[in-house]
């Protein structure tokens, strides 16, 4: 089966489909994230939290999301690959931009990449996409820059910030990105962005108008019980059943009760 190009996901969204897109970081959740019918895979800079337990982003490095690209790649087929572009790997130039794009989907094998801002990453949107990689947006709360930001809180709520969003988002459509992530900004003005752009937006924490929402998988399956923002659903609490699972296999083995005699080979 053949991955989902941009060209499928964007004929989708004209036909009034939202847009699916969760994050994932392995093979393992990549067969069962496809499973569950998701149009596009973000492998995310989040893994640096998620996964390797950094208190931000920041130190994620891009030897390590090509690392995770890969895995995701080997276990899914059809899902729509983005990788995220991490911080330091395309902030020095255009052509560090596009160098590690290039490489995101040359040893990733994703077909498109993400990178944070507006303005001051719209000339190397252009040349990424005039090179053939396509390109999704972020912006809003744009982890990357959280110590410019001061925190994770919601953004663009005076007039003048909100204008500057809506500039970034049409200067980002017209330097050829296909797609925009809306992260943690006031659901009106993503409605706002939403009906002004003709490229899809994908919202986290922006409402329910976009053209699709993303979630980090492990937010949404509830695997921390201490992360409990409001923009987040969780669909399961897996912190608690994962904790459970393992209890009962611990308290198993204590009591030399597994492995019992149906797990057991006599010869
Ligand atoms: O890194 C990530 O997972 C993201 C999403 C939250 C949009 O950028």
């Amino acid at each position: 089966m053949k991955r989902l190009s941009t060209t499928q996901l964007l004929k989708r969204r004209a036909q009034g489909e939202r847009l699916v897109m969760v994050t994932c970081y392995d093979a393992t959740f990549a067969r069962l994230v496809e499973r569950a019918g998701a149009d596009m895979i973000l492998i995310g800079d989040s893994l640096g939290v998620v996964i390797q337990g950094h208190e931000h982003t920041i130190p994620v490095t891009l030897d390590e999301v090509i690392y995770h690209c890969r895995a995701v790649a080997r276990g899914c087929a059809q899902p729509h690959l983005v990788g995220d572009l991490p911080f330091g790997s395309y902030q020095a130039s255009h052509e560090e931009a596009l160098r590690s794009a290039m490489r995101l989907m040359k040893e990733g094998g994703v077909q498109s990449v993400k990178l944070e801002g507006g303005e001051r990453v719209v000339e190397s949107v252009a040349r990424i996409t005039a090179a053939g990689v396509p390109v999704v947006g972020h912006l809003g709360l744009t982890p990357q820059s959280v110590h410019q930001l001061g925190g994770y809180g919601l953004q663009a709520r005076t007039e003048a910030a909100a204008a500057r969003l809506l500039a970034d988002a049409v200067a980002l459509q017209e330097a050829g990105a296909f797609a925009l992530v809306l992260e943690g900004i006031p659901a009106p003005l993503a409605a706002q962005v939403t009906a002004r752009l003709s490229i899809p937006t994908i919202g986290i924490g922006a409402g329910p108008e976009c053209g699709g929402q993303v979630l980090v998988l492990y937010d949404l399956l509830g695997l921390d019980e201490r992360f409990t923002p409001k923009f987040l659903k969780k669909y399961d609490d897996l912190s608690t059943r994962v904790t459970g699972a393992v209890s009962r296999y611990a308290a198993e083995v204590r009591e030399g009760s597994f492995p019992g005699p149906e797990h057991t080979r006599q010869g």
